[in-house]
């Protein structure tokens, strides 16, 4: 299938193929890794709250606009905006989510990386678990185990380099394949099979011992944690809602310009929105009660996965065979979102400067591939990358809610959401009024109080 140039545009085949791939590249790392640590760090259930109405003000009616200006130009963010705003510089906006999309995937390929040591390791440790003495070792010891293993692995050079070059060449395998024969199929086949893994980690995880406590965590907000830190919370959960939903840089714009003209746009987008977010809620519902039931405390960051996960694993019946599920389970979300993220940039080198796919794939890994090893070898440039979502993804959110609320047509828009008069657009007032005003003032709002709270950060005396 050739994009650009000449030949028939590729599209997604099915109504469910789209949910899939477009869920697949929502629901990742950022609902698994991300969010039960930003919402163990951000007092639980108080996170919870602002995130789901977060999800549904701003994120829903992101995600709708991003799908309008793809599958009305049926382009690349880039070309998308030269086509329906010629002579403007709205086309910048595009150029700022393929920015993005180096900068997202270079760190997030990394992470997937580690999916891959920790499927590896975890199957030597089952097989080793007699001679290292798992079974006799309290949680303490095998806490310190784990820590010294995953520091260890992550201090070093060579293994997540080498697994970060493994997972960006199945990402560009996957990629370099198509959109229908590529994307589509393989998150048809990996989403379903994640649900079905995740589901079976939370029956043991609610049913340990003293796992109400992490229930209650996740599900009762405790607004004295919104009282201490309000501004922090708020923004990470503005980011987290941004980063989960693959929304503010484009990723859906290129989805959305592979989707039928048929397709129920508004439908489509909120149930992506639901998949997404009752995937967190289930890695929670997975992770929390785990938590809780060994007395591990839940704000204990990134590495709540990689190191808190394995000393459960070891406390339940099959041991590390629950790890091996968890992380095969990790990268298969993972690989359905690094594929989303590097089709921007695949579509927006094929379209706009005429490569052919594989030529697009191939220069976008190698680029990404730098500063990928960059994101390796240096802890800080890791952590710069990780934290830049929380505020590029709002601010191109904010652009593209303004292009939809303010300078696009609104008979285009609403034409576009029904299809040429094929769906039902009651919801329109709605959303217009969301997109116009509701979403803009929010997200500015948020955004220059981040900004506000990383200058403080950075230069203490201007607070
Ligand atoms: N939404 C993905 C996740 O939650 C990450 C992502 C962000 C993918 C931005 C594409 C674009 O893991």
């Amino acid at each position: 299938m050739i994009q650009g140039g000449n030949g028939e545009r590729d599209s997604f085949s099915s109504k469910f193929g789209v949910i899939a791939a477009a869920a697949g590249s929502a629901i990742g790392l950022g609902n698994i890794w991300r969010f039960p640590y930003v919402a163990g760090e951000n007092g639980g259930g108080a996170f919870l709250l602002i995130y789901l109405i977060f999800i549904a003000a701003i994120g829903i009616p992101v995600m709708m606009s991003e799908f309008v200006i793809g599958r009305s130009a049926q382009l690349n963010p880039v070309g998308a905006f030269k086509k329906i705003a010629p002579g403007t510089k709205w086309h910048l906006i595009g150029l700022l989510g393929v920015v993005s999309a180096f900068i997202i995937l270079a760190f997030y390929t990394v992470v997937a990386g580690w999916t891959l040591e920790y499927l590896l390791q975890s199957v030597k440790w089952a097989i080793l678990s007699g001679k290292l003495g798992f079974s006799e070792m309290s949680n303490e010891a095998l806490r310190e185990f784990f820590t010294n293993h995953y520091e260890g692995f992550i201090a070093g050079i060579w293994r997540p380099v080498i697994w970060f070059v493994v997972m960006m060449a199945f990402t560009g395998y996957i990629v370099i394949s198509g959109v229908k024969n590529g994307i589509e199929k393989y998150s048809k086949i990996l989403m379903p099979v994640l649900f079905v893994l995740l589901i079976v980690l939370v029956i043991r995880s609610v049913t340990l011992e003293g796992a109400r406590k992490g229930l209650i965590f996740l599900f009762k907000p405790d607004f004295s944690t919104i009282r201490e830190a309000p501004m922090k919370i708020v923004i990470e959960a503005l980011g987290q809602a941004f980063f989960s939903l693959s929304i503010g840089m484009g990723t859906l714009i290129t989805y959305g310009s592979y989707i039928r003209k048929k397709e129920n746009l508004a439908s489509t987008a909120i149930n992506v929105a639901l998949a997404d977010t009752f995937i967190a809620v289930v890695a929670g519902l997975a992770i929390f009660p785990a938590v809780f039931a060994f007395g591990i405390n839940p704000g204990e960051g990134p590495e709540l996965v990689y190191i808190t996960l394995p000393v459960i694993f070891q406390n339940m019946a099959g041991g590390m065979l629950w790890a091996f599920m968890f992380f095969l389970l990790l990268c298969f979300a993972a690989i359905t979102s690094t594929i989303s993220v590097l089709e921007v940039i695949v579509a927006y080198f094929s379209e706009q400067l005429n490569m052919t796919r594989k030529r697009a794939a191939l220069m976008a890994m190698i680029s990404v591939g730098f500063l990928g090893i960059l994101c390796t070898v240096s802890p800080d440039i890791f952590g710069i990358f990780n934290a830049s979502p929380d505020l590029m993804l709002p601010l191109g959110g904010f652009f593209i809610v303004v292009f939809i609320g303010w300078i696009l047509a609104r008979d285009k828009t609403r034409k576009e959401l029904s299809s040429e008069g094929t769906h039902t657009t009651g919801y329109f007032p709605l959303f217009n009024f969301l997109v116009k005003f509701v979403a803009p003032l929010a997200i500015a709002l948020l955004f220059a109080l981040g900004v506000y709270s990383r200058m403080i950060a950075l230069f203490p005396s201007l607070g």
